[in-house]
């Protein structure tokens, strides 16, 4: 079992890492010491697949735990739902000293994460994440929340867990569509750190694709350890935490304008790492090769290259009032090469507009 450790200002904890390492939670858990019980936050198609595995942890180590299940979709991370989740621990006589397991993907992580963090001002937290999303981005890092009718992620806080139980055989049986999801943030990750990273994707994509977990599982310790060091770094987001962003501004645009059918999260970073890299060549001089190896790389894991249905117009409208987006000019982050990212970019608006028209024009 592969252990790393996150260090923040606020919490260190340990990253548990391992295929079948959902069968040892329960015994993990003990091994922190915490005492207490054990609250299972998961959604109805992860209960299906998963909960009964971790539940027998539980069993097995003495812990009590109880399980809640929400209906699966983004529609969970809502005021309603939290409120029905504090009345449901309220009535399991969830105390200071107990905890809740987020077992799910982004959705099911972030609002068990909100509840831990406001259910009697602070309760443990144990994510053990089941996308290949959440085990290399929103698992880790403390960013927890729900979202409001006007937008989304804007009421949470940063709030550690106390332990992550990562077990890349779940993704085993992970839809398509959502490992795609993951797929475009481990391309992001690849550009962030370098040109090693990145051509390993470039050579071995199949090998993910095809769930080959020597391969799968040094890629995901890999996002793992980037995120860690950005994070030890700068947890409460106010400088270089931003160079995960990488891709982002463009893709929240083009989800907006796309009213979240169109394109969904990942294939939208898809298409918006292909535009940082087109504005990173002709603000940064990166070398060009690199947007055309994207291209090449993002296609041939599945994800959209070219911005169709959606008016590039209204992606422009929804980048303008995002909050990341400063006066006039678009505030985000480059690359000066690969393994290098810059982050607070200036982009006149008719450099991003001959960028988001290149994408596609219907
Ligand atoms: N997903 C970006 C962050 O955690 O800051």
């Amino acid at each position: 079992m592969i252990q790393l450790l996150a260090s923040t200002r606020s919490k260190e904890y340990p990253i548990y890492l391992s295929g079948g390492a959902a069968s040892d939670v329960g015994s993990l858990w003990s091994s922190q010491g915490r005492g207490g019980k054990l609250v299972i936050i998961t959604d109805s198609n992860v209960a299906e697949l998963w909960l009964r595995k971790v539940e027998a942890s539980m069993d097995d180590a003495g812990i009590t735990a109880s399980s809640i299940i929400v209906e699966a979709g983004e529609a969970a991370k809502s005021l309603e739902r939290a409120a029905e989740l504090y009345s449901k621990l309220f009535a399991l006589n969830v105390r200071r000293r107990d905890a809740v397991c987020a077992l799910g993907g982004g959705v099911v992580g972030d609002l068990a994460g909100f509840i831990a963090s406001t259910y009697m001002r602070g309760i443990g937290l144990v994510q053990v994440p089941t996308t290949l999303l959440a085990q290399v981005d929103s698992s880790i890092g403390g960013k927890v929340g729900i979202n409001i009718d006007e937008a989304k992620n804007y009421v949470g806080s940063f709030y550690q867990p106390d332990m992550v139980v990562t077990d890349p055989d779940l993704l085993r049986t992970l839809p398509d569509a959502q490992l795609k999801e993951g797929l475009a943030e481990v391309v992001k990750y690849a550009m962030l750190s370098g040109e090693d990273f990145f051509a390993a994707m470039e050579s071995s994509y199949e090998k993910f694709l095809g769930m080959d977990m020597a391969f799968v599982e040094p890629v995901v310790r890999r996002c793992i350890e980037y995120k860690l060091a950005v994070v030890s770094e700068d947890e409460r987001d106010l400088g270089r935490r931003a160079v995960l962003n990488l891709g982002h501004t463009v893709a929240h645009g083009i989800e907006t304008a796309g009213g979240y059918e169109r394109y969904s999260h990942g294939q939208a970073v898809s298409l918006g790492l292909l535009a940082a890299a087109r504005l990173s060549s002709e603000i940064l001089q990166l070398d060009a090769a690199y947007g055309e190896r994207l291209r090449v790389l993002l296609e041939a894991l599945g994800l959209p290259v070219e911005m169709h249905g959606v008016d590039p117009a209204l992606v422009l409208r929804s980048m303008a009032s995002d909050k990341k987006a400063d006066d006039d000019s678009i505030n985000m982050v480059l690359l000066e090469e690969l393994g290098r990212p810059v982050i607070n970019c200036d982009v006149p608006p008719g450099q991003m507009e001959a960028v988001v028209r290149g994408l596609g024009e219907d």
